[in-house]
């Protein structure tokens, strides 16, 4: 298969030296990058900012923004068998961008904020695509219930679901527990590596583009 997987967080500017993030730090989707890699599938890693090494024979797409990680999913969604999102796009950006570094002047400082396209959210209804679609949803309450929404309203074959307001798990950690929540059922994944997680979701997927295949 041919396999695209976005990772790690998304940085958006507010002047020279300041910018928006979150705590991703890839090692979910190099994980699962580096796993589908192994089953001998092709894979383009579309990645944010991330200290970690490019797994070995994955094809590399660095980006630094929420708008260039959506115009690289854009290029090259129409080629791949099956894509998965597990980078953490930020939801917003500066409405402008300063050129000069923001002095702090005032007690409080107001930033105007834009919303940043749905990336995973396109996949079907913009690009088209018709591939096994995986997206990931990091919640803080409500998992099941949020993830099958989000399932249902993106057009996902899986959503795979964690709770981010659990301490050790997530959020740049090396570990991971997650809910598998498909069209028509929910399976768990009890706390492991994400690189022993990995594989397990690799087939997984290899099972739904198997499905896809075959109706
Ligand atoms: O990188 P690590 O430190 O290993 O941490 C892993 C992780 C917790 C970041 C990862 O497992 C995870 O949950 N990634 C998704 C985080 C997220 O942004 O979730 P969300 O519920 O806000 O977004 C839902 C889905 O839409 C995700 O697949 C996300 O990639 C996608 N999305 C969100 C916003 C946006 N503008 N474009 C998107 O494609």
């Amino acid at each position: 298969m041919r396999v695209l997987v976005t990772a790690g967080p998304t940085r958006e500017a507010l002047d020279p030296v300041r910018y928006l993030s979150n705590r991703s730090s890839g090692k979910m989707g190099y994980a699962l990058a580096d796993a589908f890699a192994r089953a001998g599938h092709q894979v383009l890693l579309v990645s944010g900012p991330s200290v970690l090494e490019v797994p070995e024979g994955v094809d590399f797409l660095p980006v630094e923004t929420g708008l260039e990680m959506f115009e690289a999913v854009k290029r090259h969604l129409g080629r791949m068998d099956a894509a998965l999102f597990a980078a953490a796009v930020a939801d917003y950006r500066a409405a402008e961008i300063s050129d000069r570094k923001i002095k702090k002047d005032g007690e409080t400082l107001k930033l105007e904020l834009v919303r940043n396209p749905d990336i995973l959210g396109s996949a079907r209804a913009s690009f088209g695509f018709t591939g096994t679609l995986v997206g990931f949803a990091a919640e803080t309450e409500n998992l099941e219930h949020n993830a099958r929404e989000k399932l249902r309203r993106k057009g996902c074959d899986l959503v795979i679901a964690n709770d981010v307001s659990k301490p050790g798990i997530g959020f740049d950690s090396d570990r991971n527990e997650v809910l598998l929540v498909f069209p028509e059922h929910s399976e768990a994944m009890p706390e492991d590596e994400k690189h022993h997680l990995a594989p397990k979701i690799v087939r997984e997927i290899e099972r739904l583009a198997a499905e896809r295949a075959t109706h």
